[in-house]
């Protein structure tokens, strides 16, 4: 059922914004659309927006529990995730913790390697120039987050790497890498925003040692591998199946 909602404030590729009657809530709509390359390549997949949804507002409870704070508020139907209005800061946060992807297309760097400490990189969230890689520099001369601001996105993505990688770690999963937005609240306070899921995350399965079955994330529409709805649906199955388990509080 859709929730009751206002205007619609934004919609991106995966996702719709809309206003709330409550004060700086919003309303968000998880799409079925997926898509790579910029839009280049475009398909819809029955049932991703509810398991994206339902992992990210998952995740989302995970990371506050643990003290960093997010946009999140409630999941308040199949697609749909009530959430604070943030200004989202132009930049997509990239931490990665083993070598693939565009890290391994733009540099020598091998395949699958693990990397210690961890990269983070810097993309500029704007698809008209397809969301360019910064330096330093540019990212200082662009002037889109204060020096304060930057080390507290640092911080807080490295918190989150740490968080993401026990979390998954205890569902025979590994993090491979991810993309962070952050945003900010009108008390100007960093909010993790956004969403965490297999859209934006590469997650392969600890159970499966074949380099493309293990893939249980986007890189399946990205190579053309298909199954990406059961894919998503066994990282979906994994967490609502350590939430029906007891809690071991040693
Ligand atoms: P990359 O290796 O293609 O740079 O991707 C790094 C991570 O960022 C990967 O987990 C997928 C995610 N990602 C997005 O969420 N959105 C994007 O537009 C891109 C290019 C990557
Ligand atoms: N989300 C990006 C796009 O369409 C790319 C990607 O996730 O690979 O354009």
């Amino acid at each position: 059922m859709t929730p009751k909602h206002g205007q619609l404030i934004y919609e991106g590729k995966a996702k719709r914004i809309y206003e709330t009657d409550l004060d700086n809530r919003v309303l968000i709509e998880f799409k079925n659309d997926a898509t790579a390359f910029n839009a280049l390549k475009h398909e819809e997949f029955e049932g991703k927006g509810r398991i994206n949804c339902e992992i990210s507002a998952h995740l989302f409870e995970v990371l506050e529990k643990a003290g960093v704070p997010t946009h999140y508020l409630s999941r308040e139907d199949d697609c749909w995730m009530l959430a604070k209005h943030v200004e989202i800061i132009p930049l997509e946060v990239v931490v990665r913790n083993i070598a693939t992807g565009s890290l391994c297309k733009e540099t020598p760097i091998e395949q699958g390697k693990e990397l210690i400490p961890p990269l983070l990189d810097y993309y500029f969230k704007d698809d008209n120039l397809g969301d360019p890689l910064l330096s330093e520099a540019r990212l200082e001369r662009l002037g889109v987050i204060s020096k304060k601001k930057k080390l507290e996105v640092e911080k807080l993505s490295s918190q989150i790497n740490i968080l993401l990688k026990a979390f998954f770690k205890q569902l025979d999963l590994t993090i491979v890498d991810f993309k962070l937005e952050f945003g900010i609240d009108k008390n100007g306070q960093i909010l993790l925003s956004d969403e965490i899921s297999p859209d934006t995350c590469r997650i392969w399965d600890q159970r499966n040692s074949d380099d493309k079955a293990r893939i249980l994330d986007k890189d399946r529409f990205r190579k053309d591998l298909g199954g990406l709805v059961n894919a998503y649906g066994e990282v979906l199955k994994r967490i609502q199946g350590l939430s029906s388990k007891p809690h071991n509080c040693s």
